[in-house]
């Protein structure tokens, strides 16, 4: 619920906010339009985050990264911490990620997006101590019905019965890792099929998660930032996520525990990940995918196609931009 003060700022993140920040992720994807398909993705990289962070610093809002490039010596800007926008408006947490997929736009393959999820401040978990999450996503069918802890092909089985599909039309997502050796075989075993994501498990989630989707569950050891990104997500669409922090190392796990992270059993379960429904994501494609067309540059326009996720009201909007040439590139 929007709450509004006399001088009617809102207090949370609202409608209006969402529109804003889709002109900071169209402006990454398009000044990572150079780099795209050019092997060099620590420059496409470089390039969107500075587009970001400029349009950030214009909208009215007080963000907090608290998901962003890394720590402050690192990263230069959108570090963790990084206080972003005017100051004036809602109080926020925020998440950035620039490009989702570096490797998938210096390589000119599908499924890069730039991605900005913001949450009532305090909303957000700061996972940044670990830097991998075992995720399950799923869409609205999936509530109360998948889990975890279960082994996937109960999940697959319990998902089949649910949404009254044959086992054999059940298709799940999954980054294509050594680590998923098992779980590759092992959905295949339950009778599902695979698609194997060579990166973007941004992508990957919301796909598995939206209405008339070409996959079902989307599932795997991927970024934990990314999890707490498409959890904002898949609170507008009404879906399933849980995520277990994976850590690679004691060191890693130690470091997590000193932050007040739980490991082992603990599921985190969607509020864990991002509490309550205000929350907002924004994403641009950058290179094509199922969810967005990635960023085109034709002659005199650049198109972009970005889609906007509002918790609160359960919205996916879609944004197609027409932008001037000359104004950008
Ligand atoms: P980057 O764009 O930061 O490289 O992330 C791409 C990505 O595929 C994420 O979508 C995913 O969560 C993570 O990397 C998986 O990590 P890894 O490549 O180490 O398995």
């Amino acid at each position: 619920m929007v709450s509004l003060t006399a001088d009617m700022s809102p207090l949370h993140p609202d409608r209006n906010l969402a529109l804003e920040l889709v002109r900071a992720t169209e402006a990454a994807a398009i000044r990572s339009v150079p780099f795209i398909g050019r092997g060099a993705k620590e420059a496409a990289d470089g390039a969107a985050v500075d587009a970001m962070r400029a349009f950030l610093g214009t909208v009215n809002f007080d963000g907090v990264i608290v998901i962003g490039e890394g720590e402050k010596d690192n990263a230069p800007m959108l570090f963790n911490g990084e206080h972003v926008g005017t100051g004036r408006g809602p109080q926020c947490d925020v998440a950035v990620d620039p490009i989702d997929g570096t490797s998938l736009t210096a390589a000119g393959r599908n499924n890069a997006l730039s991605v900005i999820a913001v949450s009532d401040r305090g909303a957000m978990l700061d996972a940044s101590s670990v830097f991998y999450m075992d995720k399950l996503v799923t869409g609205p069918a999936g509530v109360g019905v998948v889990d975890i802890r279960l082994p996937i092909g109960e999940n697959i089985r319990r998902l089949a019965k649910a949404t009254g599909k044959p086992v054999e039309e059940i298709v799940v997502s999954v980054l294509h890792r050594d680590r998923h050796e098992r779980l590759i075989e092992e959905i295949r075993e339950a009778g599902a099929g695979t698609r194997l994501m060579s990166d973007g498990d941004v992508a990957g989630g919301i796909n598995a998660a939206r209405h008339n989707a070409r996959t079902d569950i989307c599932v795997g050891v991927g970024g934990s930032p990314e999890g707490i990104v498409t959890a904002c997500a898949i609170k507008a669409l009404g879906g399933h996520i849980q995520g277990r922090l994976w850590p690679r190392n004691d060191d890693e796990k130690q470091r997590g525990l000193d932050a007040g992270l739980k490991f082992d059993d603990f599921v985190y379960e969607a509020d864990d990940l991002v509490k309550g429904n205000n929350t907002i994501f924004v994403a641009t494609g950058v290179t094509d995918g199922q969810l967005v067309g990635g960023v085109r540059r034709e002659g005199d326009h650049i198109y972009t196609e970005s889609v906007v996720l509002r918790g609160a009201s359960g919205t996916l909007r879609r944004i197609s931009s027409e932008h001037l040439t000359s104004k950008w590139l």
